[in-house]
């Protein structure tokens, strides 16, 4: 994975294989070693390992090569792709690949230790991970913000959500002051934002001194054909671009937790919807120190129908090979013996 290059910057990282790939328990430490926990402080990156640690290099990236596709991956299609995916989202969609013990496992990093915590789930739809944020947190110092009016129709829905407030906006231009929660929560979002860069560095904006950022996204396939469909749906980010973006924003700590769910047996090789929490601490009050121009997007731009309705088809025809996927992942959960990689 980390020999696979992506255009920008080289950095010289430390990845233990521990760290960075499964090899022996699954992710409830039943047949695959323990999540893989990396590691980012200050300018040095360390990874935490238990053996001794190859030197490997790793590319990272300004931003993604524009040569891939990704038809669903700007702020109108994304409107749109959950215009209709809210109808099916929390049945059909997230049992596949984001799961309740994924989410809470997921979570586990973002240190949610105090019921009054004032936390902001960005991109936060129909309120699945604001439902986990809720067991530790008061729902009133909770707000949910997402682009999609429709997702955010059936988080208003649900019962333990009534007290959190609910607003339409944009990841990429917080409508919160500098400084304002203790907690940054982002999951399933990132992947639509045209630059998450931009999300990232409001994430460390609108985030207390000291407080702490918590992002939960896809990761990149290996295997070439889901590599194929995902390039061709949506951002899928690389591990070591993740913690770039992290470092870029000006966070210290920069943490990243491997999660998937538990058919799989830890396989990463078709890449994971839900793959990775990152986290990183905000070391002084303030803006980001990383300046940027002018945001490049909007959700009400204008766009050419036709064009925008052939990108949208062929997005989402993307996107349903990994509908497959976890059923195909499921079968093989259910023939090869427990114990036996799959
Ligand atoms: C996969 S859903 C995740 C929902 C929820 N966080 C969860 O864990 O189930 C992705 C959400 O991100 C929202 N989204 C996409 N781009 C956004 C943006 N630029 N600003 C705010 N929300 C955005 C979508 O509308 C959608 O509700």
């Amino acid at each position: 994975m980390a020999s696979s290059m992506v255009s920008g910057v080289e950095k010289l990282i430390r990845v233990a294989p521990a760290a960075l790939g499964f090899s022996g328990s699954d992710l409830h430490g039943k047949h695959f070693p323990k999540l893989g926990l990396v590691s980012c402080a200050g300018n040095g990156v360390n990874i935490r390992a238990r053996s001794k640690i190859p030197v490997l290099r790793c590319s990272l990236a300004e931003s993604r090569p524009p040569s891939q596709p990704r038809f669903i991956q700007h702020k109108k299609e994304a409107y749109w792709f959950y215009r209709f995916l809210s109808i099916v989202y929390d049945h059909v969609i997230n049992p596949g690949h984001w799961t309740e013990d994924m989410r809470d496992e997921a979570l586990e990093p973002a240190e949610l230790t105090s019921r009054n915590m004032i936390v902001v789930d960005v991109g936060g739809g129909t309120g699945f991970t604001t439902l986990g944020i809720v067991k530790h947190v008061d729902a009133k110092n909770v707000t949910i913000l997402d682009q999609s009016p429709h997702q955010l129709a059936k988080a208003k829905q649900k019962e333990p959500l009534k007290d959190c407030k609910i607003i339409e906006g944009d990841a990429e231009d917080l409508p919160f002051r500098t400084d304002y929660a203790d907690r940054y929560i982002s999951a399933g979002s990132i992947e639509y934002w045209p630059d998450p860069q931009r999300g990232i560095r409001e994430a460390y904006r609108v985030l207390k001194l000291g407080g702490k950022a918590c992002i939960i996204g896809p990761v990149h396939p290996t295997f070439w054909l889901s590599r194929f469909f995902a390039d061709m749906w949506m951002l899928f980010p690389k591990e070591e671009e993740y913690i770039e973006w992290f470092q870029k924003a000006g966070f210290k700590d920069v943490k990243l937790k491997r999660i998937g769910p538990k058919w799989y047996r830890g396989v990463r090789r078709h890449g994971l919807i839900m793959g990775c929490s990152v986290t990183g601490v905000k070391p002084a009050s303030g803006d980001s120190p990383l300046q940027i121009g002018p945001k490049a997007e909007d959700v009400s731009k204008p766009a050419n129908p036709l064009v925008f309705l052939l990108r949208f088809v062929l997005g989402a025809m993307a996107a349903t090979y990994f509908v497959l996927v976890p059923i195909y992942m499921w079968l093989k959960d259910q023939i090869v013996p427990k114990g036996q990689p799959i």
